[in-house]
């Protein structure tokens, strides 16, 4: 894990609450992997004390992405943010998704809700170069939550879009747009970042299918690195169940180790 006090900020792009920034960062960049995370800092005032988890976007050479969406102070410091100002960041933190060789010419969905969709541009990346199939589920309520949706399609990367009101592409939720290709054909992956209740019906389906994957999960984090425990969620892993902590052992679980909460005594 490193320091990079004066990653510069290179670029800002935004659609309505949706930011995108380019940061140059070359060590964090070296060591960087799908399904990290960066901890910000959003103030030069004790206001907000607490840095925030944003995922890696994408990363390229010796610049770092995050695609974040402004849910309050924190994130709004952030956006606040221009083109030349120096960042105060560190990372890469956490497990992120694994890439398994086993993946090689074989289909894989990648599926991801609104701001979830953050981590999975690096990932279908990494997985194309890898010489395995992705496909990005992207899904949101309407189309002004979907932003990334030409720029992926642009970068080579094959993406499905879902919005609830219909307004661009499949109308309907994102886990029933995978449904629907379900029935067409059976990836040999799913990885998915998005709401908790998306992931759960992900879950049941991924259940039912007979098919793994990873999901990366959010938490509300104080460090960042392992130290405040409070971060924890329940894994059921090696028989047992136990709190780990999303910001070491995470942010990515495989699917059948998450314990959602109306499962807790079942
Ligand atoms: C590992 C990880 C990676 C993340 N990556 C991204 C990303 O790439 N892009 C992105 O837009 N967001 C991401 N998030 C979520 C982001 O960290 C939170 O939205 C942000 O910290 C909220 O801070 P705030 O001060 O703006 O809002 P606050 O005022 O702190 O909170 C606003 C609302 O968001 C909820 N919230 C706050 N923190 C979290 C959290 N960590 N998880 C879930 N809900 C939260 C609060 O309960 C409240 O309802 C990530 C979270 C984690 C844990
Ligand atoms: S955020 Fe401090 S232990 Fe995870």
């Amino acid at each position: 894990m490193l320091i990079d006090r004066k990653a510069r900020l290179v670029e800002v792009e935004s659609w309505g609450d949706y930011f995108l920034f380019t940061i140059d960062s070359p060590e964090i960049a070296r060591q960087a992997q799908p399904g990290q995370f960066l901890m910000i800092k959003v103030s030069e005032t004790t206001q907000p004390l607490l840095r925030r988890p944003i995922s890696l976007h994408n990363v390229e050479h010796t610049r770092l992405q995050i695609f974040f969406q402004v849910a309050g102070q924190g994130t709004r410091l952030l956006s606040s943010k221009r083109p030349g100002q120096s960042l105060d960041i560190f990372g890469p933190l956490g497990r992120g998704f694994s890439l398994s060789s086993e993946l090689r010419n074989r289909e894989v969905f990648c599926v991801g809700g609104g701001r979830g969709l953050a981590p999975l541009h690096y990932l279908a990346g990494k997985l194309k170069a890898a010489g395995a199939r992705p496909i990005i589920f992207y899904g949101g309520r309407s189309e002004t939550d979907l932003p990334l949706k030409g720029r992926l399609k642009a970068s080579g990367l094959e993406v499905l879009v879902s919005t609830d009101d219909g307004s661009c592409g499949f109308r309907g939720l994102v886990t029933s747009l995978v449904e629907e290709k379900l029935k067409q054909r059976k990836p040999a992956f799913l990885y998915a970042c998005g709401p908790d209740p998306m992931l759960e019906k992900l879950a049941d389906i991924c259940r039912r299918e007979k098919l793994a994957g990873e999901f990366s999960l959010e938490s509300i984090m104080g460090c960042g690195f392992g130290a405040c425990w409070g971060c924890v969620k329940k894994i059921r892993r090696d028989g047992q169940e136990k709190y780990l902590k999303v910001c070491q052992d995470g942010p990515v679980f495989p699917i059948e180790e998450i314990v959602w909460p109306e499962n807790e005594h079942g």
